[in-house]
């Protein structure tokens, strides 16, 4: 069943494309409008939303984190993201017109499903991103917006992370186009982009040779750090946890805006750093300051592992290793730049004779508080 991969988790991580690819599919009519059916939501109670709160743990949170940079760029709508677990002890300030997104795999993470229900008392309208049918969160929700990423049976999420943030694309540039603002004409271009995704997945997971072999070179390393700035940064915590998960190996993903607020003293010579940079055709500003991060860390010693766009000629000079992926608009990187990240802590785990499909201590689905 494993398709002939050596895990659960390397054949998920193949299956990527499929799972971008089914998640986008049969979302738009003769016309091109996308047109989300499982959302039961009356629209005018969509047009009247002036907040969203998503909420959810570990990977699905950094698909929130994702969600937020897009659908406040589409629909200028305030977006927060929380951890399901902290939401609900708080007092957050949620009513009759925000929109609670619960973002979860199994619909069964119990965090997670207590948040949206204590959504639903303060008068919130749930939606629920999940990719089980049949599953608990969806059915306390209002309405769902279903993955198809298809069973997901390695504990570690892959390709069930990437199919949450293809559905968060699709809520954001719905809302987008039901609201009508000046982003509206764009939502076509934006699918047709999307569209080409799958593709461009493939044409990572075909070059991910080198990463693998750096991986498998890297199975005495008691620490990697991870940086990003804009959609880069929750690709950075992911690709951290999945090392902590997986290889049992300290990681940590930073803002890298925060590096010289903290952080950078923990540069030693030999230090590796992955850092997730955005294009350079994107907002210039944001690829230049991400280029001088890495001049600073590398200054330091630090063995600077560059997750780059194909054509990016400015990080080569700092970088110990250039990973690159094809262009693609800045917001919907992640899709791409998080794959090199999953197949680096897959290949490290197993060179390291663990079991990445069942990592010690950790369940596929957390039903408990
Ligand atoms: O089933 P869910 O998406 O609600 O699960 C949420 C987290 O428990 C899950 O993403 C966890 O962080 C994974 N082990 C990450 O690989």
């Amino acid at each position: 069943e494993k398709g002939g991969f050596r895990s659960f988790m390397d054949k998920e991580i193949h299956d990527q494309p499929h799972a971008v690819a089914d998640t986008l599919l049969g979302r738009t009519d003769a016309t091109g409008r996308l047109v989300l059916d499982e959302m039961r939501i009356d629209e005018s109670v969509l047009r009247a939303v002036d907040k969203i709160v998503v909420v959810a743990c570990g990977t699905a949170a950094y698909a929130g984190h994702v969600a937020k940079y897009a659908i406040e760029h589409w629909c200028r709508i305030p977006v927060e993201v929380e951890l399901a677990h902290e939401f609900r002890y708080r007092d957050p300030v949620v009513n009759e017109r925000t929109l609670v997104v619960a973002v979860s795999q199994s619909g069964e993470t119990m965090d997670t499903l207590m948040a949206v229900r204590h959504a639903k008392e303060q008068g919130a309208t749930t939606l629920a991103i999940v990719n089980t049918h049949g599953s608990t969160i969806p059915r306390e929700s209002d309405a769902a917006l279903y993955t198809h990423a298809g069973p997901e049976i390695a504990v570690a999420s892959t390709k069930a992370f990437l199919a949450q943030i293809t559905a968060a694309y699709l809520l954001g540039l719905y809302l987008a186009q039901l609201r009508g603002n000046k982003f509206a004409d764009e939502i076509a271009l934006v699918l047709d982009e999307l569209r080409e995704i799958p593709d461009k997945i493939q044409q990572v997971l075909d070059r991910a040779g080198r990463v693998r072999e750096i991986a498998r070179w890297m199975v005495d390393t008691q620490s990697v750090l991870f940086l990003g700035r804009h959609v880069g940064y929750p690709v950075a915590m992911e690709g951290a946890l999945k090392l902590k998960e997986l290889a049992y190996i300290h990681a940590e993903g930073f803002a890298a805006g925060e590096l010289k607020h903290g952080p950078i003293a923990l540069i030693e010579p030999g230090q590796p750093v992955f850092v997730v940079v955005p294009s350079p055709r994107g907002r210039d500003s944001l690829h230049s300051k991400i280029v001088s991060n890495i001049q600073e860390i590398r200054a330091r010693g630090a063995r600077t592992l560059v997750i780059a766009e194909e054509g990016d000629e400015a990080v080569r000079p700092f970088a110990d290793e250039v990973f690159t992926v094809p262009q693609t608009s800045t917001l919907l990187a992640p899709l791409l730049t998080v794959v090199p990240l999953q197949i680096f802590a897959c290949e490290l785990a197993t060179a390291k004779g663990l079991d990445v499909d069942q990592p010690r201590n950790l369940a596929k689905s957390v039903t408990v508080e």
